[in-house]
């Protein structure tokens, strides 16, 4: 296992590419299963979870895991067995859905990504049959698919949980339906969308997810020739089709790595021009940037972010979008914790997700946690020290606070940041940071 050591101190300065998204590409790779034939997926980024993507599809066709998937220079390989990332951004991926043979995803991939649970709604769609175990992934909060299961059972499909797997069938196929979620889910909203895109008749779903992930599978689907309209809204509508066509589509940047760069930029007080970052995917981040002196403007097709000076104390509520994403929550704390004043941070959309807090204490930080809210009190310096990384966004934070550290920081258990940040250190690295990848047992005491 890896670890970064960062010594911090170097404001950023510079260009970085942002990649196709991460949140994205999951359920659009998940959604070619709904064809028979071939499609084509683009500017996919090179991250681990969309290798177990791969790998798992490539298990849904017996035998023919390379043959089924042919995906230029990209290799589908078993999590736990990854090669270092190559530098080959932006690749395409072509899946031949008509090997499909086995509609079960095993708990080894499932256990190691949560998003596994997107296969359910295609597969369900297309063969009335799917068979998934029940998923793990970052340890953010319970985290049920309750909302999944139900609409699924509002198409029609009879759906069980045995031995640690859900089973849902649906032997006469889907049949449309109204489908009121409890709680607005983006993952609950993308499963039933995919499944009602063959479901017969008319569905609706109503309080629906309004992220930008969901719009960017929409126009993947629509590729194929499904029918959706309302996708951005709160209500849906998906008019059934006999079958779909080949998908042919280039997923969208992903903004909340944007988000993070530009968090890196100001915490920094550099200079950097996010490309890619769409300015109307990131309102509600960049409206608080602006309450905290941060100086953010599109510049070509990027965002330019520049602060000096003094960072102003902000509230922040997460909230599902367009509200302020829990995707950038910890980000957004770690320049809190440098403000001049006190804010208030609170989580409304995930319980258990402030992992990030001891740690960035332990950097200097003074953040106390009271129920699902944090109230951090700014402080004029962080320090360098040795922190783990929890999940995939709090890990990201370590790395930023780090970079504003004095001296050197060290971020272990960095496996979680490879899921979802492609090559983090070399983009870093071509801001100007003094950041290196070394095996986790390596003692490091400066840079050379
Ligand atoms: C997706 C994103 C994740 C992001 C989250 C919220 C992907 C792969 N992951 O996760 O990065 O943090 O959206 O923006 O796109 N809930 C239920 N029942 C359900 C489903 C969800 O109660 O059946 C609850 C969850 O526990 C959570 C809330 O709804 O409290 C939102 O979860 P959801 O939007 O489903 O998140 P994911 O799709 O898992």
């Amino acid at each position: 296992m890896d670890k970064l050591v960062i010594e911090g101190g170097v404001a950023l300065r510079g260009d970085v590419r942002i990649s196709g998204a991460k949140n994205a590409a999951l359920p659009i790779l998940f959604a070619t299963l709904l064809h028979d034939g071939v499609s084509r997926v683009a500017n996919l980024p090179n991250l681990m979870d969309i290798r177990t993507t791969l790998a798992l599809i490539g298990e849904l066709g017996v035998n023919t895991e390379l043959d089924t998937i042919s995906m230029g220079r990209m290799t589908a390989v078993p999590p736990g067995d990854m090669p270092p990332p190559p530098d080959t951004a932006g690749r395409a991926v072509e899946i031949d859905g008509s090997r499909l043979s086995s509609v079960e995803a095993p708990y080894d991939l499932v256990r190691t990504m949560r998003a596994s649970v997107l296969c359910l709604g295609p597969l369900l769609a297309r063969t009335g049959r799917a068979r998934v175990s029940l998923p793990g992934g970052c340890a953010i909060g319970s985290r049920p698919i309750d909302q999944h299961l139900r609409g699924f059972e509002r198409l029609g499909a009879k759906v069980e949980l045995d031995g640690g797997f859900v089973e849902a069938v649906a032997p006469e196929g889907l049949r449309g339906a109204r489908i009121v979620f409890d709680v607005v889910t983006v993952g609950g909203t993308e499963n039933l969308l995919m499944a009602a895109t063959l479901a017969q008749g008319t569905t609706v779903l109503e309080n629906a997810a309004r992220e930008p992930e969901i719009v960017d599978l929409a126009e993947a689907l629509r590729s194929m020739g499904a029918r959706i309209e309302g996708d951005g809204t709160h209500r849906i509508t998906i008019e059934g089709v006999r079958e779909l066509d080949g998908m042919n589509h280039d997923v969208m940047p992903d903004r909340i790595e944007a988000g993070t760069y530009m968090a890196a930029a100001a915490l920094t007080h550099g200079d950097v021009l996010v490309k890619g970052a769409k300015l109307g995917h990131l309102d509600a981040l960049i409206g608080k940037m602006a309450v905290a002196g941060i100086e953010v403007r599109r510049e070509g097709s990027g965002l330019r972010v520049r602060h000096h000076g003094e960072l102003h104390a902000v509230d922040v509520d997460t909230s599902p979008y367009p509200g302020f994403p829990t995707d950038l929550q910890a980000q957004f704390m770690a320049l809190m914790a440098r403000a001049s004043g006190g804010s208030r941070v609170t989580e409304t959309v995930f319980e258990n997700r402030f992992m990030h807090v001891p740690e960035l204490n332990r950097l200097g930080a003074d953040i106390k946690i009271r129920g699902n809210s944090a109230f951090v009190k700014g402080v004029p310096s962080f320090r360098g020290a040795s922190v783990m990384a929890t999940d995939l966004r709090a890990s990201a934070t370590l790395v930023i606070a780090g970079l504003a550290a004095e001296g050197l920081t060290e971020v272990r258990r960095i496996y979680h940041l490879d899921r979802g940040y492609e090559t983090i250190e070399r983009k870093l690295a071509g801001l100007g940071a003094r950041v290196k990848r070394v095996p986790q047992d390596l003692m490091v005491s400066g840079f050379e």
